[in-house]
């Protein structure tokens, strides 16, 4: 096991009522800008029941954060929080309204140029304006983590940043709010914190026995509460269990002492910023593709997450191995999630290539727990998820 350290200062408020507790959380005092997406909230309830528990404070309220939430939409909101003074915030949503929280959070204390260089700049964030969130919409992780990825349409650009100083001061997560989010969103969320685990399982083995067991298990729990999501969000016992579940596949928990890849997360980003698909759909299409490509360095652990998590006991290692991932692809498809990047668009037989291209204009050279696979591996991978 490597070594680490790990702080993870987020409060977590877990299960039905907690959001009527925001007004034990928030100091008083505070000007609160209550930030939300496109209008969800108004018609599943959420907006009364957090506008009722904020009462005693003097609140501007910011709706209109896109998925994927877009930068330029973030300076208008950065110029309310300067305009009016603005001393908390509160973020209702999902992780696109948590992420671009997070960015006016450091951007409200950012003494630089231009807040863009919050993106590029590659400094950790170390303070920001301080932040809450009620989560909507389990799926990424943000509402107990310190990332963020904010997108550009101006430039296609698609990035992500953070640092200590970007942990939400405290979260709310009511099950109950899962009710309303539609079929398409439920897929997504239960994709999304499924890669998320991979992302930091499928590696090699390190002998990090509990945190190997924590990402078996959280996967095993997202398999087995699937289905019954999938048919009835009103499902509470359902529902508790995805919602944590997502926290806890992206809360820094399950990567301490072991070795990270994220590569299927950094070419999924590009196909958000070049095609506008979904975060998690991205990562159904190469995800599996990118285990085939990697299969030499990642074998152990595919035979074992194979063994552990789909019961696959007969075959060599290799056999096992390439049943977890055939067992992971035909997992997105039972979600109703297409896999292959041609299902999403039309204009693809270049992607791959752009993509390489960008990655070594960033410098990023090496990707990957090995920090080897190149922007040719890249276009290699996204080519074979045509
Ligand atoms: O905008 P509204 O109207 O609220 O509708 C949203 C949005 O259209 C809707 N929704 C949310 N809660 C709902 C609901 N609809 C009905 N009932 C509810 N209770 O769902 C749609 C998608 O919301 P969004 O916040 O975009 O989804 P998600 O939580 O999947 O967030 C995706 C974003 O997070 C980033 C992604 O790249 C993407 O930009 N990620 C952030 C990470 C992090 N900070 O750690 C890690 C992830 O890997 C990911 O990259
Ligand atoms: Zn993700």
């Amino acid at each position: 096991m490597n070594n680490f350290k790990y702080r993870n200062p987020t409060k977590i408020l877990f299960g039905k009522g907690q959001i009527e507790n925001l007004s034990t959380e928030i100091p008083a005092n505070s000007k609160v800008l209550m930030l939300y997406g496109g209008g969800s909230i108004m018609k599943n309830g959420i907006y009364e029941q957090v506008i009722k528990a904020l009462s005693g404070y003097e609140v501007v309220e910011f709706g209109g954060i896109p998925a994927n939430p877009e930068y330029s939409v973030l300076l208008d909101a950065l110029k309310v929080i300067k305009d009016e003074k603005i001393t908390y915030l509160l973020a209702v949503g999902g992780g696109s309204v948590i992420d671009g929280t997070k960015f006016l959070s450091a951007a409200a204390l950012y003494e630089g140029e231009t807040p863009w260089d919050l993106l590029t700049n590659k400094k950790p964030v170390t303070e920001g304006m301080p932040f809450a969130t009620v989560l909507t919409l389990p799926a990424t992780g943000s509402e107990m983590n310190s990332g963020s990825v904010i997108t550009r349409a101006e430039t296609k650009e698609k990035l992500a940043f953070g640092g200590p100083g970007l942990f939400p001061i405290f979260s709310v997560l009511d099950p109950e709010v899962i009710q309303s989010i539609p079929q398409r969103q439920l897929a997504n969320g239960i994709a999304d914190a499924f890669t998320h685990v991979l992302e930091q399982y499928m590696t090699y083995p390190i002998g990090a026995k509990l945190q190997d067991r924590f990402a078996e298990s959280i996967i095993q729990t997202l398999v087995e509460v699937a289905p019954a999501i999938m048919k009835d969000p009103s499902d509470y016992e359902a529902a508790s269990n995805f919602m944590w579940s997502c926290t806890l596949a992206l809360n820094g928990l399950i990567q301490q002492g072991v070795p990270g890849d994220w590569a299927v997360h950094s070419m999924g980003h590009e196909l958000t910023a070049l095609y506008g698909i979904d975060h998690a759909r991205t990562l159904a299409i190469l995800a599996g593709n990118h285990y085939r490509y990697n299969f030499e360095t990642k074998k152990e652990k595919l035979a074992q997450y194979a063994e552990r998590v789909w019961n696959i006991t007969e075959g060599t290692l290799e056999e096992k191995a390439h049943a977890g991932i055939n067992k992971t692809d035909e997992f997105f498809k039972s979600l109703g999630i297409d896999i292959k990047l041609s299902d999403y668009t039309e204009d693809y037989s270049e992607t791959g290539s752009i993509v390489a291209k960008r990655f070594t204009e960033r410098g990023w050279g090496g990707l990957g727990e090995h920090k080897s696979l190149t922007p040719t591996d890249a276009q290699k991978i996204i080519e074979m998820s045509y």
